[in-house]
Formats: structure tokens, C-alpha cells, sequence
């Protein structure tokens, strides 16, 4: 029988309601000491339940559609892609090309990468599978679960977090009635969390992984300068069809500037003065 902290923390950590399942789940949990402070957190109530942890789970568990001996393959235009990312790469370090190839195969199956890819892609760089496995689960870009065709990726580092960041994500999950992470029963729409993405001045911000048509399709683009009312704006134009115009949401600024426009810098800025040696 497990402490009631640990069934607590498997049952929070996997959204199960059955405590045999939980229990289940929480024995594959190695006991660690930091598996025991989540456990000890969780049990104090100290983790709000809609922000428990910062990315999805980061063990494997067969499913049907997700285990090893499954067929998997690239396609012909994409073993076409294979061959040109390997061609950059020594022909005895093909392992190089493992994050390339992964990120391949999610945007080939609709925003995730099932065990079989991962197996596909070892035998293409000719490693074991662990190697692959080792580096999927060390990138929380990749993603080892379904995803929505549009999966909405809150920046939730210090800077966005301070301009809204959390109110931005809590008006996501409502408005898709989704907890982060899961999947619309459309199948249209997934909510996950990713650290600062580099566009902290115009934070808040959001990155938007667009696998609806396929890998050739594919895009990834930031929308910044969020309010909560224009976060759902956006999400109401994705399921149109409608491409929502990228980058800041600020009606009055453009790109990075200031919001307004620029107050300093209005000229071109004279060179330095060249310094008379000879006068010293
Ligand atoms: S903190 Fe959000 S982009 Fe840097």
C-alpha cells in the first residue's frame, strides 16, 4: 500500500480518479528524493491544481496507439528531407542529425512522436534506440503525447509572468474547457506551457505550433503583446481557418519599438569623432 502522498501526487500528476490506477501509476514512480518532495508538496496542497507541473510526463506508458514494434516510416517526401539533413552531417556522426530527424517526424504525426518514430529514426542514424529516446525526453519541445492540430504554447518565464502570462493561460484552458495539456474532443486545439521563447519585451506571449497541414505546411509562429480578451480573438480566427497576423497584438507598436513609437533615436546617429592622436 502506497503513503497517501505518493497516491495523491500519481493521481494529480495523471488526472486519474481511480485510486487503483493511481496506485498503478504511482509504482512505476522511481523513489527518488525529488519525486518524494513533489509527493510531500502535493500532499501539503502547496501546487495549484491547474499549474501541478511545468511540462507533460516524462515516462513512457504503452498505449495502443503509442508502443514499440509499431509500424512507423517517413514519408517519400520526407525520407527525400532525411537524406538532404544526414548529407550535413560526417558519415559516421549521423547522430547528429537526431533533433532534425525528430522534429521531422512530429510535424509528420500531427504535432507528437510515437515510440515507433523514435525507433524509425535510431535504425536511420544507425544508434540504439535510447540514444533517441534520451534526447526526446531531455527537449520539452518535443512531444511525446497527442497534440491539437494548433497546439498553443504559453511562455510562463518571469517576464510574461509579470505582464499576465498566467491570466492569458487560465482564459485558454476556460475558454477551450481543457486542462493543460489535454486535447479538444475536436481535436483542434492543445494547451502547453514552454519557457521564455526570446520575445520577452513584448511579453505576454504565446507560440503557436500549426500541424493542420502537415509537415509540409507546417508553421510556427509567435503572437505577443496578448490580452486575455485578443488571446481568445485568435483562437476563434485558428478554428476559421483564418491566419492570424503574427507577432505583436499592440495596435500601436511595430515589431520591438516602443509602443507609440520611438522617443530616442530619431536621426541617424552620428559616427564617433576621430580621436587626434597627436594632440595627447
Ligand atoms: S519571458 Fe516570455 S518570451 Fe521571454
Amino acid at each position: 500500500m502506497l503513503p497517501p502522498a505518493a497516491r495523491l501526487a500519481a493521481r494529480r500528476l495523471l488526472g486519474l480518479a481511480s485510486s487503483s490506477a493511481s496506485e498503478a501509476a504511482a509504482r512505476r514512480l522511481a523513489p527518488s528524493p525529488i519525486a518524494a518532495s513533489s509527493c510531500a508538496a502535493a500532499a501539503r496542497g502547496s501546487v495549484p491544481s491547474s499549474r501541478p507541473f511545468s511540462t507533460a510526463l516524462n515516462y513512457h506508458i504503452d498505449s495502443p496507439e503509442n508502443k514499440p514494434g509499431m509500424k512507423w516510416e517517413f514519408s517519400e517526401a520526407n525520407m527525400k528531407k532525411v537524406k538532404e539533413i544526414l548529407s550535413h552531417y560526417p558519415s559516421n556522426y549521423k547522430q547528429s542529425g537526431i533533433i532534425p530527424l525528430l522534429d521531422l517526424a512530429q510535424q509528420q504525426h500531427g504535432g507528437w512522436v510515437p515510440v515507433a518514430a523514435m525507433d524509425a529514426i535510431a535504425k536511420i542514424v544507425e544508434v540504439a534506440p535510447i540514444r533517441v529516446y534520451e534526447v526526446a525526453t531531455f527537449y520539452t519541445m518535443f512531444n511525446r503525447t497527442k497534440v491539437g492540430k494548433y497546439h498553443l504554447l504559453v511562455c510562463g518565464t518571469t517576464p510574461c509572468m509579470i505582464r499576465g502570462s498566467r491570466e492569458i493561460e487560465d482564459t485558454l484552458l476556460e475558454h477551450l474547457g481543457v486542462k493543460r495539456n489535454e486535447v479538444t474532443s475536436d481535436g483542434l486545439f492543445s494547451v502547453g506551457e514552454m519557457e521564455c521563447m526570446g520575445c520577452c519585451v513584448n511579453a505576454p506571449m504565446i507560440a503557436v505550433a500549426d500541424y493542420s497541414k502537415g509537415s509540409e505546411g507546417y508553421t510556427y509562429n509567435y503572437y505577443e503583446d496578448l490580452t486575455p480578451k485578443r488571446v481568445v480573438e485568435i483562437v476563434e480566427m485558428l478554428r476559421r481557418g483564418e491566419t492570424p497576423p503574427r507577432g505583436t497584438q499592440h495596435p500601436e507598436r511595430k515589431n520591438c519599438g516602443p509602443a507609440g513609437g520611438n522617443t530616442t533615436l530619431h536621426g541617424e546617429p552620428k559616427p564617433p569623432p576621430c580621436r587626434d592622436l597627436d594632440a595627447c
